[in-house]
């Protein structure tokens, strides 16, 4: 039984394998020879709020010959308190995957076990790995092979997507500097269980210098709210503009995960002038995610 939990616990062939047959997906759009999901039904279960990860998803699940169904957790008993362990053994003997968005990676993680259907992890506190892998595909898909390059993440470098970087780093072999205040860097027990290729920063110029990919995330994630104020104070001076586009490589992309929020991660002018690299960032997730749905049931 095959999983998408998490980057960590993926293989490099894994990541490899699914990166490589994204571009089909792509090119195939509307004349699939295949329908690997064809009869099947998915479970997208989200607790959170998503407009690319559940319409790619859903999109992806129809467009392989599947039908999803959108589960916010409030509307089951998931929301009333009845154990993740127990609908993971209903949902799994009524439908044939999940894909699930959560706080704790440990619930993901629950339900996988108990389930015995193929799960995703759509986001969750600690990863956010079917958005990596995308990113991933897009960088590769306008520059080449990502091996060798240099990622800098600037912003809040202790949530899930930094982290998920973090995992791709080591283990398709590209360096990954991240710009972030000490209070938003990644815990150093995280750095280790990686493996390596990642620098951690306080200075964004020195971070972006020389940069292949800048990238940036929300500096507040789901689930922070109430760190806000906090948050913007100490994130103030971590942000994707011309000052620090300007120290990047001559060719270097800017990608933005989305939601933006301009003015804060990135200004606007910089989004602008990068939003076809950022909106194809977005349109693969579709393509990615059928990618990582093709790749759970063989
Ligand atoms: N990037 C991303 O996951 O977007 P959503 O939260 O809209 O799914
Ligand atoms: N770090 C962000 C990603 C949103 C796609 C969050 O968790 O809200």
């Amino acid at each position: 039984m095959k999983h998408l939990l998490s980057l960590e616990s993926m293989s490099t062939e894994a990541l490899r394998a699914i990166l490589d047959s994204t571009a089909a997906f792509k090119h195939e759009r509307g004349h699939h020879s295949e329908q690997p999901l064809a009869g099947q039904s998915w479970a997208l279960i989200f607790s959170k709020s998503s407009t690319r990860t559940r319409v790619s998803f859903e999109v992806a699940v129809r467009e392989l010959g599947g039908q999803p169904m959108f589960l916010n957790t409030n509307d089951i008993q998931l929301g009333r308190g009845e154990p993740i362990k127990d609908t993971a053994r209903v949902l799994g003997r009524m439908v044939h995957g999940a894909i699930i968005r959560t706080f704790a990676q440990q619930d993901v993680n629950e339900f996988a076990a108990y389930s015995n259907i193929p799960t995703v992890n759509a986001l969750t506190d600690d990863e956010h790995p079917c958005q990596i892998l995308t990113d991933i595909f897009t960088f590769e898909e306008k520059r080449g092979p990502i091996a060798g390059k240099t990622v800098t993440f600037i912003g809040d470098g202790a949530c899930n997507v930094p982290a998920s970087w973090i995992f791709a780093a080591a283990k398709l072999d590209f360096r990954l500097r991240l710009a972030a205040p000490k209070a938003y860097q990644p815990s150093s027990e995280l750095l280790s269980r990686a493996g390596g290729n990642v620098t951690c920063f306080e200075d964004v110029l020195e971070a972006a210098c020389g940069a292949d990919l800048l990238y940036t995330d929300v500096w507040v994630s789901m689930g922070k709210e109430a760190e806000s104020a906090e948050r913007l104070r100490l994130l103030a001076g971590y942000q994707v503009n011309a000052k620090v586009v300007r120290v990047a490589a001559a060719d270097a992309l800017v990608m933005h995960c989305l939601p933006a929020y301009r003015g804060k991660e990135i200004d606007e002018e910089t989004f602008e002038a990068n939003a076809q690299t950022i909106f194809d960032q977005a349109e693969n997730r579709l393509h990615a995610q059928k990618s990582v749905l093709n790749w759970l049931c063989h």
